[in-house]
């Protein structure tokens, strides 16, 4: 963990919101802000009560918190349910039910979009289609589509109906999704025939049959011909077609109502070993927290047009648009494609054509609108943009003061927030209109969350002490399980600080009460704010017969945070050739996605290694970013193979 803080961190100073903002917003000042938050680590049964009563209860409940970390439950008895309060409460609205829930974009420009009734009608039928498949409260279905009305369809359906749904990252391979499908023991999989990127078609279908070639417990597949010319080979009996039986379904089915403890939805990311995690999230109590979070860290009125450009194969969009967003009756945006294609205004002229004032994306996208300068963006009207936000990786001073200087007039809120698949939502960002903003800090903890900075010990550190990130309390949206292994769930959180949550992230507070999160301190890279496990990379590899051992680690990558790039020794019978590298990299894709695609293969006659064998990969790191070894050396077993690396690396 560095001690030093670098300069961007010390030397920042506080930016103030616009008074116009101050005005307008949830919470306007400093010091409102803190006192609330005082409150609500005092009487956290206060802040989650006010919460619950914005949203619509079968039933209420008798007790706010019941337990601790890591056994806890939120309001348990009472009966609600996340789609009644996401689309019906809206759709039995009369100021509402006409109003636009969400606009769909595809990338060749195909628009369409759905009221708040159009959806819960669409909703309502999907219920009924996953009914009529036998499909009960507690099965769990895989979700493998892009962006598009369909998919909000599907996962609401679900919500609706107490089935947990697990939305698959449709960029992940047949492996993977086999992997994620028998793990979760999923009894049908919904999918769509294919999807639009930068231009080419992605025959979903097809890695799902893949997927599905080899044993695994799914009955149904569902499929929506999202490509309307796509050749897609339908399984007599297995494979039903959505439109058909959109068709013939009934529009009643009155939702089912639920413990806000019971589980709701289920996603799997990458943990410290090869096998991904498959995250369990409470339905009710991810309402609650996506609730609360998308309310007070984007300011999100019922008023506003709103943007977010993540994957629904990624969670940030279940927490601020499929939840969140729609639970606080917001217009949203869906787009499905890439954000700089087929030009690189792409994403301006939306914003442009749709007024959206409200705009959330990846650190990723906003050092590409950098990289392409601010001539590209004067091109578009960008001034009704009031606030910008982001999540999943570092937002480096550069990229926030660009975004700043081009989107409402030089005076946009930016909030950079902070938060994991694992806590369901964003524990640290800034309230816009209320805190100030520091360009590349996560902000100031959430209502009702306790965070703390601790050292190797779980004591707290002093603010300006770089140190291990946990949070002391339970709150709504954190994972309540890894599915099908609770004490991995209780070992990869709970053990490493009694009582705490702990992150797996360093960070540091600074005098000011700031934020910031500084990395990881286990083996997860993440790559354009998709967390990818080196171990799972590593056993991808490690599984090809030329290779012996293999080592993966992040560097440095102006556009993307980091990229893969891995260590290899290889079995003397096969020769450290180019075609080989290409061998390996194919092999990362099949296995994982193309996302995880390393971005070099280094062939090398050793690997640095402990005197008890295990791999130092802070020095395969250090000489990726610098060259160099300069950090202790001492633990290595044989400190030759230094310089054979080097030459290794030259050669
Ligand atoms: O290391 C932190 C980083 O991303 C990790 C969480 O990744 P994932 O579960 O894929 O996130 C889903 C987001 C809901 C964290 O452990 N991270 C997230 N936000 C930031 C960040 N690192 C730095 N700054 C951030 N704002």
């Amino acid at each position: 963990m560095p001690t030093e803080l670098p300069p961007f961190i010390s030397n920042s100073l506080p930016i103030h919101p616009s008074d116009a903002y101050r005005n307008t917003s949830f919470i306007s000042s400093e010091a409102e802000y803190a006192a609330r938050y005082q409150q609500s680590l005092e009487h956290p049964e206060a802040f989650w009560s006010d919460i619950a009563a914005e949203l619509r209860w079968f039933h209420p409940a008798n007790t706010v918190i019941q337990g601790a970390l890591p056994d806890f439950a939120f309001f348990p008895g009472g009966k609600i349910n996340v789609c009644d309060n996401c689309v019906d409460r809206h759709a039995e609205h009369p100021n509402t039910r006409n109003k636009v829930a969400l606009f769909f974009e595809g990338e060749r420009g195909e628009r369409s979009s759905l009221t708040y009734a159009q959806l819960h009608r669409e909703v309502c039928k999907f219920a009924n289609v996953l009914q009529s498949l036998g499909l009960r409260s507690g099965d769990v279905v895989s979700v493998y589509m892009p962006n598009s009305l369909e998919t909000y369809v599907v996962l609401l359906a679900c919500l609706r109906s107490g089935i947990i749904y697990n939305t698959v990252f449709a960029g992940f391979s047949a492996e993977a999704l086999h992997e994620r499908v028998v793990a979760s023991g999923a009894k049908a999989v919904i999918c769509a025939n294919g999807s639009y990127r930068r231009g080419k078609i992605i025959a979903l279908k097809e890695t799902v049959d893949a997927a599905l070639a080899r044993d695994t417990q799914v009955e149904h597949v569902v499929v929506c011909h999202h490509v309307p010319d796509l050749d897609t080979p339908m399984t007599p009996v297995r494979d039903v077609d959505y439109g058909e039986q959109m068709e013939r379904a009934s529009a009643d089915f009155p939702a089912l109502p639920l413990d806000p403890n019971d589980p709701g939805l289920l996603i799997f990311t990458s943990g410290t070993s090869g096998k991904p995690k498959g995250i369990v999230h409470a339905g009710g109590g991810f309402l609650l927290g996506t609730y609360a979070y998308t309310k007070y860290q984007l300011d999100l009125h019922a008023e506003d047009v709103y943007w977010n450009t993540a994957d629904i194969g990624w969670l940030t969009s279940h927490i601020f648009v499929l939840v969140g967003g729609l639970a606080l009756g917001t217009t949203t945006l869906l787009y499905e494609g890439a954000i700089d294609y087929p030009h690189p205004g792409r994403l301006y002229e939306m914003v442009e054509r749709y007024q959206v004032n409200k705009l959330f994306s990846a650190p990723t996208a906003y050092r590409m609108l950098l990289k392409h300068g601010s001539r590209l963006a004067q091109q578009y009207d960008l001034s009704h943009v009031t606030l910008l936000a982001s999540v999943g990786e570092p937002l480096n001073p550069e990229a926030w003061n660009f975004m700043r200087s081009i989107f409402g007039d030089g005076k946009v809120v930016i909030n950079n927030t902070w938060g994991q698949t694992e806590t369901g939502g964003t524990p640290l960002a800034s309230l816009p209109g209320a805190v100030s903003m520091k360009p590349g800090s996560c902000g100031v903890p959430f209502f009702g969350h306790h965070l703390d900075i601790v050292d190797g010990d779980g004591q707290p550190v002093p603010a300006g002490t770089p140190g291990y990130l946990v949070i002391r309390n339970a709150f709504p949206s954190l994972a309540r399980d890894i599915f099908g292994d609770h004490n991995r769930y209780l070992s990869s959180y709970f053990r490493q600080v009694p009582g705490a949550y702990f992150t797996g992230d360093s960070a540091v507070r600074d005098a000011d009460g700031h934020y910031w999160v500084l990395g990881r301190v286990d083996d997860v890279i993440n790559v354009s704010g998709h967390r990818i496990s080196t171990m799972e990379m590593e056993s991808s590899l490690i599984a090809h017969p030329a290779v012996v051992e293999a080592a993966v680690v992040g560097q440095p990558d102006d556009i993307r945070g980091q990229v893969p790039v891995a260590f290899v020794t290889l079995d003397a019978r096969f020769a450290a050739e180019e075609a080989l590298s290409k061998e390996l990299m194919a092999k990362v894709v099949s296995d994982i996605g193309s996302f995880a695609r390393p971005a070099s293969i280094h062939f090398v006659s050793a690997m640095p290694k402990t005197r008890s064998g295990k791999i130092i990969r802070r020095m395969l790191r250090e000489i990726i970013q610098t060259g160099e070894v300069r950090g202790d050396v001492t633990g290595l077993e044989d400190s030759d193979i230094l310089d054979q690396l080097l030459d290794d690396m030259r050669g």
